[in-house]
């Protein structure tokens, strides 16, 4: 017999409980119709559960996520700065340690222009038409991780916060390798994104990314793009990119300016893997690109296909269901085509529905392709 795979949900805070709401309602869904039996487990974790616990996680909850098949996770933080969450708790027991624990250094953010959204960008249309790309984002190192880090008070009075840019090798090749060896199941091109022009670990980034590839992947075609250029490129002529390699910093500064070529930072899923283990298996950890929102949190307005479209790459990635994340896709693609939108996406002409009512579009799309 084999055992049923275990899915650990954070919905976190914000408006995570309510695009996770949406995405259990169609996991629901998949588990009634489509035989997708797993281990559900719904876990509490945020600054919310800190403010009622003293912590951000339950103690074990952090070796539940490690031996997890997959973790969904929705939003982390509300109006923190002011509720004096200090950054190292954050730091400790944030987001940031669940990615750093788990090792999911590569975080995938595919980046679609969906034909009915092309109104919602404030980007033209013959610009983003057609847009397929994916940013490649490493995630458990860089500046987001670097030591030093820190504020401090020098003798004078003066105060000096830093903050350390560093990459290894290792790190660099085993990123690199991701993007390319997706670039060959699409349409097998790479630019590699950086600062060599100004930063030493931009130029050691570009050699191993350039090594790597002359001695693996030299049938993948390979670019390099400064990051100042790539987000100029970004909005002057997206289609140029396939797979969009980038560190931590630039990464996920890139994939939130690319988000908008989709109509809305809502729109957007992603991925975090780690190396596969003894047995094959690489963790995986998804969560919708946006964070908790806290201005519209709590009205059921939020858009919850980031969420929705994650749990679909769940099912892709770690599930190995191909078929039913293509079913998901394509309910979504239905719904939008119907001019259901939430007001993130909304258009002069289009019916503003709450995330009830777009997840209610959802699985009625999906009630139709399965009768
Ligand atoms: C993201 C977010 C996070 C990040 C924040 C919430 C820490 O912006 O996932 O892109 O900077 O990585
Ligand atoms: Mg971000």
């Amino acid at each position: 017999m084999t055992q049923r795979p275990t899915l650990i949900v954070l919905p976190g805070d914000g408006i995570g409980p309510e695009v996770i709401g949406a995405t259990l309602r169609i996991i629901d869904w998949f588990a009634k119709h489509r035989g997708f039996d797993c281990d559900l487990r719904i876990e509490q974790f945020g600054i919310q559960t800190y403010y009622d616990t003293g912590l951000f996680m339950r103690q074990g909850l952090m070796e539940d996520l490690m031996s997890a098949d997959a973790v969904l996770f929705g939003a982390l933080g509300s109006d923190v700065e002011n509720r004096g969450v200090s950054a190292k708790v954050r730091r400790e027991q944030g987001l940031l340690s669940i990615r750093k624990h788990m090792q999911v250094f590569a975080n995938l953010r595919p980046v679609k222009a969906l034909a009915p959204l092309a109104g919602a960008s404030p980007l033209r249309p013959h610009i983003t038409k057609g847009v397929d790309l994916i940013v490649v984002r490493e995630l458990t190192g860089g500046m987001y991780f670097g030591e030093p880090r820190g504020v401090e008070t020098l003798p004078d009075g003066e105060r000096r916060g830093v903050n350390t840019h560093v990459y290894t090798s290792t790190e660099i090749r085993r990123i690199a390798r991701v993007a390319f060896e997706l670039a060959r199941q699409r349409r097998n091109s790479v630019m590699s994104v950086d600062k060599a022009n100004v930063m030493e670990a931009g130029v050691l980034w570009r050699e191993e990314v350039s090594r790597l590839h002359a001695r693996e992947f030299a049938d993948v075609r390979l670019e390099h793009m400064y990051a100042d250029n790539a987000a100029m490129q970004l909005v002057r002529n997206p289609r140029q990119f396939d797979v969009l390699l980038a560190d931590n910093l630039f990464g996920d500064i890139l994939s939130d300016e690319a988000a908008m070529i989709t109509g809305s930072l809502g729109m957007l899923p992603s991925a975090s893997l780690s190396e596969p283990d003894n047995g094959g298996r690489r963790r995986g950890f998804y969560e919708p690109v946006h964070g908790s929102a806290p201005d519209i949190a709590g009205q059921n307005k939020a858009n919850p296909l980031g969420a929705v479209l994650s749990f679909a790459m769940a099912l892709q990635l770690s599930f190995n269901r191909q078929g039913d994340a293509r079913l998901l896709e394509d309910a979504v693609l239905a719904t939008l085509s119907q001019n259901v939108r939430t007001a993130d996406i909304a258009e002069s002409h289009s019916r503003i529905v709450s995330t009830t009512q777009m997840t209610d579009a959802i699985i009625h799309e999906l009630d139709r392709t399965a009768r």
